[in-house]
Protein backbone atom coordinates (compact mmCIF):
# COMPACT_ATOMS: atom_id res chain seq x y z
CA UNK A 1 0.00 0.00 0.00
CA UNK A 2 1.34 3.56 -0.85
CA UNK A 3 2.51 5.92 1.94
CA UNK A 4 3.51 9.62 2.09
CA UNK A 5 5.21 12.16 4.57
CA UNK A 6 2.97 14.93 5.42
CA UNK A 7 4.18 17.40 7.70
CA UNK A 8 2.18 20.26 9.49
CA UNK A 9 4.92 22.81 9.68
CA UNK A 10 5.19 25.68 12.56
CA UNK A 11 2.56 27.69 11.74
CA UNK A 12 -0.18 25.02 11.43
CA UNK A 13 0.78 24.16 14.68
CA UNK A 14 1.14 28.20 15.93
CA UNK A 15 -2.34 28.50 14.75
CA UNK A 16 -3.59 25.61 15.90
CA UNK A 17 -5.06 24.23 12.58
CA UNK A 18 -3.44 20.93 13.10
CA UNK A 19 -6.68 19.32 14.12
CA UNK A 20 -8.37 20.67 10.85
CA UNK A 21 -5.67 19.39 8.83
CA UNK A 22 -5.59 16.53 9.92
CA UNK A 23 -9.30 15.86 9.83
CA UNK A 24 -9.34 16.58 6.31
CA UNK A 25 -6.37 13.59 5.23
CA UNK A 26 -8.67 11.08 8.01
CA UNK A 27 -12.15 12.47 6.61
CA UNK A 28 -10.94 11.77 3.10
CA UNK A 29 -10.05 8.02 3.75
CA UNK A 30 -6.35 8.04 4.63
CA UNK A 31 -4.84 5.55 7.14
CA UNK A 32 -2.44 6.99 9.78
CA UNK A 33 0.42 4.70 10.17
CA UNK A 34 2.86 6.71 12.51
CA UNK A 35 2.38 10.60 14.25
CA UNK A 36 4.91 12.18 16.49
CA UNK A 37 5.19 15.98 17.64
CA UNK A 38 9.25 16.82 17.39
CA UNK A 39 11.52 20.03 16.76
CA UNK A 40 13.22 19.94 13.43
CA UNK A 41 16.73 20.64 14.15
CA UNK A 42 19.12 22.23 11.23
CA UNK A 43 20.74 18.97 10.32
CA UNK A 44 17.28 17.42 10.14
CA UNK A 45 16.11 20.45 7.81
CA UNK A 46 19.17 19.93 5.66
CA UNK A 47 18.62 16.70 5.43
CA UNK A 48 14.85 16.73 4.58
CA UNK A 49 15.15 19.64 1.88
CA UNK A 50 18.57 17.93 0.38
CA UNK A 51 17.34 19.15 -3.15
CA UNK A 52 16.56 23.04 -1.93
CA UNK A 53 19.89 23.07 -0.35
CA UNK A 54 21.48 25.33 -2.78
CA UNK A 55 18.62 27.40 -3.61
CA UNK A 56 18.30 30.92 -2.90
CA UNK A 57 15.58 30.19 -0.26
CA UNK A 58 17.06 27.75 1.76
CA UNK A 59 18.25 29.80 4.69
CA UNK A 60 14.72 31.28 5.06
CA UNK A 61 13.12 27.64 4.61
CA UNK A 62 15.69 26.85 7.08
CA UNK A 63 15.11 28.97 9.86
CA UNK A 64 11.15 28.88 9.38
CA UNK A 65 11.06 24.96 9.68
CA UNK A 66 12.99 25.30 12.81
CA UNK A 67 11.20 27.68 14.31
CA UNK A 68 9.03 25.85 16.38
CA UNK A 69 7.46 21.97 16.41
CA UNK A 70 6.66 19.92 13.39
CA UNK A 71 3.71 17.38 14.09
CA UNK A 72 4.85 14.75 11.14
CA UNK A 73 2.93 11.85 9.98
CA UNK A 74 2.48 8.97 7.38
CA UNK A 75 -0.80 8.16 5.55
CA UNK A 76 -1.43 4.80 4.25
CA UNK A 77 -3.78 4.53 1.20
CA UNK A 78 -4.98 4.19 -2.80
CA UNK A 79 -2.71 6.64 -4.58
CA UNK A 80 -1.90 8.67 -1.73
CA UNK A 81 1.00 10.58 -2.63
CA UNK A 82 -0.39 12.24 -5.55
CA UNK A 83 -3.80 12.43 -4.17
CA UNK A 84 -2.62 14.23 -0.81
CA UNK A 85 -0.31 16.58 -3.05
CA UNK A 86 -4.01 17.42 -4.68
CA UNK A 87 -5.67 18.24 -1.40
CA UNK A 88 -2.41 20.60 -0.22
CA UNK A 89 -2.72 22.79 -3.55
CA UNK A 90 -0.17 24.69 -5.03
CA UNK A 91 2.79 25.68 -2.89
CA UNK A 92 1.87 29.52 -2.81
CA UNK A 93 -1.36 29.78 -0.60
CA UNK A 94 -2.01 32.50 -2.39
CA UNK A 95 -2.05 31.06 -5.84
CA UNK A 96 -3.43 27.35 -4.29
CA UNK A 97 -7.42 26.33 -5.41
CA UNK A 98 -10.06 26.99 -2.74
CA UNK A 99 -11.08 23.93 -1.39
CA UNK A 100 -7.32 22.56 -1.13
CA UNK A 101 -5.90 22.84 2.62
CA UNK A 102 -3.20 25.91 1.58
CA UNK A 103 -6.07 27.37 -0.56
CA UNK A 104 -8.25 27.55 2.17
CA UNK A 105 -6.11 28.38 4.87
CA UNK A 106 -2.60 29.77 3.41
CA UNK A 107 -1.78 33.13 2.03
CA UNK A 108 2.23 32.67 1.85
CA UNK A 109 4.64 30.75 0.23
CA UNK A 110 7.04 29.52 2.94
CA UNK A 111 3.81 30.07 5.69
CA UNK A 112 2.37 26.91 4.01
CA UNK A 113 0.72 24.99 6.67
CA UNK A 114 2.06 21.62 4.94
CA UNK A 115 4.52 19.42 3.37
CA UNK A 116 3.37 16.75 1.44
CA UNK A 117 6.10 13.83 -0.31
CA UNK A 118 5.86 14.91 -4.08
CA UNK A 119 6.01 11.17 -5.30
CA UNK A 120 6.63 7.67 -4.35
CA UNK A 121 9.99 7.98 -3.81
CA UNK A 122 10.42 10.95 -2.23
CA UNK A 123 8.04 9.57 0.52
CA UNK A 124 9.97 6.58 0.92
CA UNK A 125 13.18 8.94 1.49
CA UNK A 126 11.81 11.20 3.81
CA UNK A 127 9.42 8.59 5.82
CA UNK A 128 12.79 7.33 6.33
CA UNK A 129 14.44 10.22 7.65
CA UNK A 130 11.56 10.67 9.95
CA UNK A 131 10.67 7.69 11.62
CA UNK A 132 12.35 4.21 12.78
CA UNK A 133 10.72 1.50 10.98
CA UNK A 134 9.01 -0.04 14.05
CA UNK A 135 7.12 3.31 14.22
CA UNK A 136 5.11 2.61 11.50
CA UNK A 137 2.09 0.87 12.91
CA UNK A 138 0.30 -2.26 10.93
CA UNK A 139 -3.22 -2.04 11.12
CA UNK A 140 -6.53 -2.72 9.27
CA UNK A 141 -9.08 -0.46 9.58
CA UNK A 142 -12.66 -2.12 9.42
CA UNK A 143 -14.19 1.04 8.49
CA UNK A 144 -12.66 0.56 5.14
CA UNK A 145 -15.35 -1.52 3.76
CA UNK A 146 -17.11 2.02 3.95
CA UNK A 147 -14.98 3.89 1.65
CA UNK A 148 -14.05 1.31 -1.15
CA UNK A 149 -15.86 -1.79 -3.00
CA UNK A 150 -14.41 -5.12 -2.16
CA UNK A 151 -12.12 -5.46 -4.82
CA UNK A 152 -9.91 -2.01 -4.31
CA UNK A 153 -9.51 -3.01 -0.49
CA UNK A 154 -6.12 -4.32 0.89
CA UNK A 155 -3.08 -7.09 -0.70
CA UNK A 156 -4.75 -5.12 -4.77
CA UNK A 157 -2.88 -3.34 -7.28
CA UNK A 158 -2.12 0.21 -6.18
S1 LIG B 1 11.16 24.61 -6.28
O1 LIG B 1 12.27 25.56 -6.42
O2 LIG B 1 10.11 24.77 -7.31
O3 LIG B 1 11.63 23.20 -6.21
O4 LIG B 1 10.56 24.94 -4.89
P1 LIG B 1 9.09 24.69 -4.41
O5 LIG B 1 8.65 23.31 -4.79
O6 LIG B 1 8.24 25.82 -4.86
O7 LIG B 1 9.29 24.78 -2.85
C1 LIG B 1 10.03 23.82 -2.17
C2 LIG B 1 9.85 24.03 -0.69
O8 LIG B 1 10.48 25.26 -0.31
C3 LIG B 1 9.52 26.14 0.26
N1 LIG B 1 9.78 27.48 -0.24
C4 LIG B 1 10.21 28.49 0.50
N2 LIG B 1 10.50 28.55 1.79
C5 LIG B 1 10.93 29.73 2.27
N3 LIG B 1 11.07 30.86 1.53
C6 LIG B 1 10.80 30.83 0.21
N4 LIG B 1 10.97 31.93 -0.52
C7 LIG B 1 10.34 29.60 -0.36
N5 LIG B 1 9.99 29.21 -1.60
C8 LIG B 1 9.65 27.91 -1.52
C9 LIG B 1 8.16 25.64 -0.17
O9 LIG B 1 7.18 25.96 0.79
C10 LIG B 1 8.39 24.16 -0.27
O10 LIG B 1 8.25 23.55 0.99
P2 LIG B 1 7.57 22.12 1.16
O11 LIG B 1 7.67 21.83 2.62
O12 LIG B 1 8.37 21.15 0.31
O13 LIG B 1 6.17 22.26 0.68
Amino acid sequence: MQRTLILLKPDCVERRLAGTVLSRLEQKGFRIVAMKMLSVTETLARQHYAEHLEKSFFPQLQAYITSNPVIALVLEGREVVATVRKMVGATNGIHAEPGTIRGDFAVSGQRNLVHASDSEASAQREIAIFFQPEELVEWKNPHDALYLAPHERDNLSH
